[in-house]
């Protein structure tokens, strides 16, 4: 039966950074769903995950483009503010988007300082390694909790060219060791692994201090985060290997309208019980 897994840390009145870290060293596992909306971050919240990441996916998932690049600093502070305006419990992390934090940390901070006060998310997440530790210094120095994401990291797709799995070849995955360090001693408070393959992810989940993140990175990460439309089964053109569904709600959701069009021109609907 769902709902029956309750970890100690469940009845956190409000999961913060900290209670991530003593779930980690109780090895109680994380979890993690996106949301970019209010209705359906409150129906989150309310089914217990600890972090809702208002996810730049919001690019593919709300906005149906092919990549998470064109989003602005203005589209995810409009998420934010909405799945604030639903959540009681869960830690809110939010994406900081392409063009919001490379190259110059000054921006990076300023862009950080716009989102927690704008949004009123509690983190923000930045993609990338060594190339950005100064973006994430700075903005730690002010006191803004920053969650690092490595591995497939999608702002980067014209670099890379695909979604395949990455840091298979073992100098990738030197890299990847090396710059999971970097964040944790840099400050980060958790580390999101995108597609890497499970034992490299597990020999980093056990080296560093910090919570790992995992999607498609395997079972031995510290905490599990999915696109909550695709676990939800409303995006069906997207099925990879780690994805799991547990509703299948493109169909629950196309039968309804179709139903509720056929009442309409039936004259079913609306009865007599349901007019005044
Ligand atoms: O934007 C997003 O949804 C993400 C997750 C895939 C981790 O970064």
């Amino acid at each position: 039966m769902w709902g029956t897994q309750m970890s100690v840390h469940a009845n956190a009145k409000k999961v913060t950074t900290h209670t991530l870290q003593e779930m980690k060293r109780a090895g109680e596992k994380i979890t993690m769903l996106t949301a970019y909306d209010y209705s359906l971050a409150k129906l989150v919240d309310r089914g217990g995950v600890d972090v809702i990441l208002v996810g730049d996916s919001a690019s593919n998932v709300m906005a149906g483009r092919d990549t998470t690049v064109p989003m602005s600093l203005e589209h995810m502070i409009y998420h934010a503010q909405c799945v604030e305006r639903a959540v009681d419990r869960a830690l809110i992390v939010v994406d900081m988007p392409f063009g919001s934090y490379q190259g110059n940390s000054a921006i990076a901070l300023e862009s950080a300082i716009r989102i927690m006060k704008e949004s009123g998310g509690h983190a923000v997440k930045l993609e990338g390694g060594s190339e950005i530790v100064e973006s994430i210094s700075r903005i730690l120095s002010a006191g803004i909790p920053v969650m690092g994401h490595l591995g497939l990291t999608p702002q980067s797709i014209y670099k890379f060219g695909t979604y395949t799995v990455r840091a298979k070849q073992e100098a990738e995955a030197a890299k990847l060791i090396a710059d999971a360090k970097i964040l944790e001693d840099a400050g980060c408070f958790a580390i999101v692994f995108e597609k890497i393959p499970a034992d490299l992810a597990k020999q980093v989940s056990e080296a560093i201090s910090i919570p790992t993140i995992g999607i498609g990175a395997g079972s031995d990460c510290d905490g599990q985060v999915l696109v909550l439309h695709d676990m939800l089964g409303i995006t069906t053109d997207f099925s990879p290997r780690f994805l799991r569904r547990y509703l299948d709600l493109e169909n629950q959701i196309t039968g309804a309208v179709e139903q509720y069009c056929q009442d309409v021109r039936s004259g079913d609907f609306p009865n007599s019980e349901e007019s005044y």
